[in-house]
């Protein structure tokens, strides 16, 4: 690319800092604003890939107000646009917003050049990247996140969110139930990032007993312990340049989580046995399906090492309240499992798709997916019927109309309880009662609220 085109808009209110900048970036042809109205009026007239912008802008120059609106209108108006913002000293909660708000990167203040200048080359690298996919793609949708698959509104957002908080280096925290699709989305990042080509490594925290998760994470030196017979390369090492995936990061004991902490304050690693100190470069991405708030009131998961691995929380909604894409899903796995036993199917019956919408998906989508692989090896039509998917409700044990009442009002509160997160006020409304009502038939039908 020639350096003549490469246009870079400076939002900064300060102008000695202006001046400086200017003079910084020889390679590019750089173009400055003071306040919000000029910087929209310099991306209407020279469209600038990158742009730096300090959120302290007149008439808010103590605040984040200006910069906020800032960053959206540029946005809004070029959604392409690279935006890296300045977090002043003790401001970046304030950055980690700006990243979730669409930002490309943050840069601390007061200012290094050399490292403003490597943030700006790899936002214009990525820039670059992206116009080259978007030629090579001609139109298509975003497939950056591979694999995922998803028509809803809910699950989209979470998608743009994950694809824009990628490219950023900074720690992200999926929040969401089993089976919503952490794992997938882990992935998500990894592959948005430009750690992309590096390893992405994956621990589950969860499924490793207490006394072996050390070894795991951080390795050992042969002989450090009974049957360590050789020197091993713990995960944290293995994942070198790429990104670290710690699945259950509740589940990591207290003692360990003192020594992560020091990982990621430090980013150097010992070996168990070990004296040497190891660098690491790693991204660190983590999932829960625990309520770690809930952990850290009760003393049993440290507030500080989540501040560290939660620069970004994402929360990934169940898939009941993700509207239609059960049956979306329904037919993405109907395919692909039918494709792997080679048999052939004509798709669903009216009442199996509205099985598959009245379902209340407690396993969310490793349920459906398990459903629909019974269901292709099972089934003996091609069109799949609502028995056929095993949605446990079928035919009612007692036929009293007592029984079956209460059946009806027990799948319809569980439905509205998965549609709204668990949120009774709403899924009160949404039953048309009231949520003290609500309260009493969820005591008695001892349905977890
Ligand atoms: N949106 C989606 N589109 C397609 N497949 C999906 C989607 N979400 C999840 N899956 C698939 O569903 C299964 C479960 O997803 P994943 O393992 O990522 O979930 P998880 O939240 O990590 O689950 P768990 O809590 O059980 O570990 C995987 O096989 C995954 O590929
Ligand atoms: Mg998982």
């Amino acid at each position: 690319m020639s350096d003549v085109s490469r246009k870079l808009l400076v939002v900064e209110d300060d102008e000695g800092l202006q001046r400086q900048l200017r003079w910084s970036y020889e390679d590019y042809e750089v173009i400055t604003a003071g306040d919000r109205s000029a910087a929209l009026a310099a991306v209407e007239a020279h469209a600038p890939p990158v742009v730096t912008l300090d959120l302290g802008l007149p008439p808010d120059p103590d605040g984040t107000s200006e910069g906020f609106a800032t960053l959206e209108a540029i946005l809004a108006a070029q959604p392409g646009t690279k935006i890296i913002v300045a977090s002043g000293h003790g401001a970046r909660a304030s950055a980690l917003k700006a990243i979730a708000g669409g930002a490309f990167d943050f840069y601390p203040k007061p200012v290094d050049i050399d490292e403003l200048g490597m943030i700006v080359r790899r936002a214009y690298h990525v820039h670059e990247l992206e116009a080259e996919n978007r030629r090579l793609r001609a139109g298509g949708g975003s497939d950056v996140l591979g694999g995922i698959v998803t028509g809803a509104p809910e699950m989209l957002k979470v998608a743009r969110m994950i694809e824009r908080v990628a490219t950023a280096d900074v720690s992200v925290m999926l929040l969401g139930a089993s089976g919503t699709g952490k794992e997938l989305l882990a992935r998500g990042v990894h592959q948005a990032s430009l750690r992309a080509a590096k390893p992405f490594v994956a621990i589950n925290c969860a499924a490793i007993p207490e006394n072996l998760l050390e070894a795991e994470l951080f390795g050992y030196e042969k002989g450090a312990f009974t049957g360590a017979v050789k020197t091993t390369e713990g995960k944290i090492e293995l994942a070198q340049g790429g990104t670290l995936f710690l699945d259950e990061i509740g589940d990591v004991p207290l003692p360990l989580q003192v020594k992560l902490l020091r990982f990621l304050q430090e980013r150097v690693i010992e070996r168990i046995g070990g004296r040497k100190a190891i660098p690491v470069d790693v991204r660190i991405v983590c999932a829960t399906h625990q309520d770690l708030e809930k952990m850290i009131a009760e003393g049993r998961f440290r507030e500080d090492l989540y501040y560290r691995l939660a620069e970004i929380v994402v929360r990934i909604p169940s898939l009941a309240a993700r509207h239609g894409d059960a049956t979306l899903l329904a037919h993405h796995f109907l395919a692909k499992f039918a494709r792997e036993h080679g048999r052939t199917f004509k798709g669903f019956t009216p009442a199996a798709l509205a099985a598959l919408n009245d379902w209340h998906w407690p396993g969310n989508v490793r349920e459906l997916e398990n459903k629909m692989k019974r269901a292709v090896i099972m089934a003996e039509h091609p069109l799949l019927d609502a028995a056929d998917l095993d949605l446990g409700d079928q035919e009612p044990a007692q036929l009293t109309l007592k029984a079956i009442r209460e059946e009806a009002d027990r799948k319809a509160i569980r439905l509205a309880l998965a549609r709204t997160e668990g949120n009774v006020s709403t899924a009160a409304k949404l039953l048309g009662i009231s949520r003290p009502t609500l309260y009493d038939l969820l005591k008695q039908y001892e349905i977890e609220g």
